[in-house]
């Protein structure tokens, strides 16, 4: 259980096993070559609060350049945060060193967006899927190593018996459940997919997000999800966090963001996404974003949004507005009541209303 009171307004479907509180990665900006100089820092991450629950999906959504896969790297410790808290089961992460780091760590994994890249060409599948066993022996005796891997494989939907295979003789598909059996070797209780689908052909993505909701039901994992697409995330996600230039603008159940979004870029973000029935097409408000994301190096005063926000006003440069229930929804506790970072939060369904909202069981 945590050590200290749950972040405000990131409330878990069940018993939260990894919470992020203020979490936060910034990059030096140096000038020279002999004494080096810090002129700045990109803000890839600043201050981002989240919370996973046991056996959950949290989907993360955001433009590129907002922070996802920073977030990811912190959170399996490829990264050392600047600031801010990682709790595994009430325990600061950032804080442990040594065996009970590696004793945390072994416990949240994480599968790569590029199969192709992410994989050592010079490996064969059997010593990529058993990489994990070499870091955490205890995991596995060695005489036992074999036999695992090739049960790995069978999970995952390979053939064991390609056990001495090359990553070059599989198909993007099959790679990616490579990194998934990988991901999976050490029985972690989380898994962090940065962008899992991204780089596979359509077909082969839906393939994969099956696979991957039938371990979470045979292994009772939670996943932190990461896309850029809004409708991958709807599909497997219980909860999902919308990012924008280092922060989660708002945050709740799939069935709220998607169908009750109150802040202006979720709302942009659903205007874009594709609608198959023509008719709801025409019937919805497409909300075109002027102007680019800016450098994070360099953020705009109070809201980050607000240069790209057709509602903007004066107190949106003065006051950073802080990730909770807007005032007015708190109280009647309807769909819109949830976590939003905007002054001038408003309802403005994305879809039209009579058009369902298809929630994770629905979807399947
Ligand atoms: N090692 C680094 N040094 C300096 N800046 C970095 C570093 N890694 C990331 N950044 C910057 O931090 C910001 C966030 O990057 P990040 O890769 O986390 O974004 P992302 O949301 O995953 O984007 P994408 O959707 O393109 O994968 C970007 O502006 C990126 O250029
Ligand atoms: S706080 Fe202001 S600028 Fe930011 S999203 Fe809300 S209305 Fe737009
Ligand atoms: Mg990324």
């Amino acid at each position: 259980m945590a050590t200290t009171a749950p972040v405000p307004g990131t409330d878990t479907t069940t018993e939260p096993i990894l919470e992020v509180e203020g979490l936060v990665k910034h990059y030096p900006l140096t000038r020279g070559v002999l004494f080096r100089k810090q002129t700045g820092a990109v803000k890839a991450v600043d201050g981002v609060d989240l919370a996973l629950g046991r056996g959950e999906t949290l989907g993360i959504v955001g433009e590129s350049g907002c922070g996802k896969s920073t977030v990811a790297r912190m959170l399996v410790g490829l990264e050392r945060p600047t600031a801010g808290a990682i709790r595994y089961r009430g325990e600061d992460v950032t804080r442990l060193s040594g065996r009970a780091l590696k004793a945390v760590r072994r416990n949240i994994q994480m599968v790569f967006q590029d199969p192709y890249t992410s994989l050592n060409p010079r490996m064969t599948v059997g010593d990529i899927v058993g990489e994990p066993f070499d870091i955490h022996p205890e995991a596995a005796a060695k005489g036992d190593r074999r036999r695992r891997v090739q049960e790995l494989l069978e999970v995952v939907g390979l053939n064991p018996e390609h056990v001495n295979r090359y990553p070059h003789q599989f198909s993007g598909g099959q790679r990616q459940r490579i990194g998934i059996a990988r991901g999976l070797a050490l029985r972690p209780e989380v898994i962090v997919a940065d962008e899992p689908v991204s780089a596979l052909d359509v077909s082969v993505q839906a393939q994969v997000v099956n696979l991957l909701e039938r371990l979470q039901d045979e292994f009772g994992l939670a996943y932190v999800f990461i896309a850029h697409d809004l409708s991958v995330v709807r599909h497997i996600s219980d909860r999902v966090g919308v990012m924008y230039l280092g922060r989660v603008v708002e945050t709740g159940t799939d069935a709220q963001i998607y169908g009750h979004p109150t802040h202006p870029y979720t709302q942009a973000l659903l205007s874009a996404v594709p609608v198959p029935d023509p008719a709801a097409r025409d019937r919805r408000e497409r909300i075109i974003l002027t102007g680019d994301v800016p450098s994070p190096a360099d953020v705009p005063s109070g809201c980050r949004f607000r240069t790209r926000c057709w509602k903007a006003r004066q107190r949106c440069a003065d006051e950073v507005p802080r990730l909770a229930v807007p005032e007015a929804f708190r109280g009647g506790g309807g769909p819109a009541a949830h976590p939003s970072a905007c002054h001038f939060a408003e309802e403005r369904r994305a879809v039209p209303p009579d058009e369902p909202v298809p929630s994770r069981g629905g979807a399947r």
